[in-house]
């Protein structure tokens, strides 16, 4: 039977975190409501199972916040990309990072497809193609899972060069503004989160990274 009032014990948790924060520090609330200043803007996958902040230890406040399917960086995603110029023009957000996680459906759907989701499928279009360009490489690895979560890691680095590719990021270069960018996977089994080599010679060789980076 479905249970139609699940959604009021979130209600009801939300008054007893109001009335914590008050107990620990009665001006929580009035400092929480001055302007934002995250030094971290998050590009991360809808994936329930990885609470940003959580897995971070961050607190209100500290984290600027993306998140779709697959953590993708879609060039033409109005959305998405009116973030990252909103952090790093109004918020001079320094560190962008793209978060993936093992495990993840949504990688797995792109290897697999899926029976009715066409629109997710084309949501993840890009994760299918880099399959396919590295099939022979990831089908080596035998297992299918650990296969899906090298493809994961490997659709991070190309959603970070899709990141770096944006007109906001090579605006902010031009302009010698600093700007990190990182690419993080997070292992569901473990909880631990892994910060990945870049290979940021090549994209400088791309010129899509300043030489002095
Ligand atoms: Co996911």
């Amino acid at each position: 039977m479905i249970q139609h009032n699940d959604y009021i014990d979130l209600l009801k948790n939300n008054i007893l975190w109001a009335a914590d924060k008050l107990k620990t520090d009665p001006h929580y609330f009035s400092e929480l409501s001055s302007p934002q200043k995250p030094k971290f803007l998050f590009i991360g996958c809808s994936d329930s199972r990885i609470p940003l902040d959580v897995i971070t230890g961050s607190e209100p406040g500290e984290l600027f916040v993306h998140r779709n399917i697959a953590n993708q960086v879609n060039l033409t995603d109005i959305n998405l990309l009116s973030i990252i110029e909103y952090a790093v023009e109004l918020l001079n957000i320094e560190h962008i990072i793209v978060l993936g996680h093992h495990k993840c459906g949504g990688v797995k759907a792109a290897v697999e497809g899926l029976p009715e989701e066409d629109i997710v499928e084309n949501w993840i279009s890009q994760i299918t193609d880099i399959y396919h360009f590295h099939k022979k490489e990831l089908e080596a690895i035998g297992d299918f899972s650990e296969m899906c979560d090298q493809l994961s890691e490997m659709n991070v680095i190309v959603q970070i060069k899709n990141l770096l590719r944006t007109p906001i990021i090579q605006r902010a270069f031009r302009k010698g503004r600093k700007v990190w960018v990182h690419g993080w996977m997070f292992d569901i089994k473990s909880g631990l989160i892994n910060d990945l080599t870049l290979p940021l010679e090549e994209w400088k060789e791309y010129g899509l990274l300043p030489e002095n980076y």
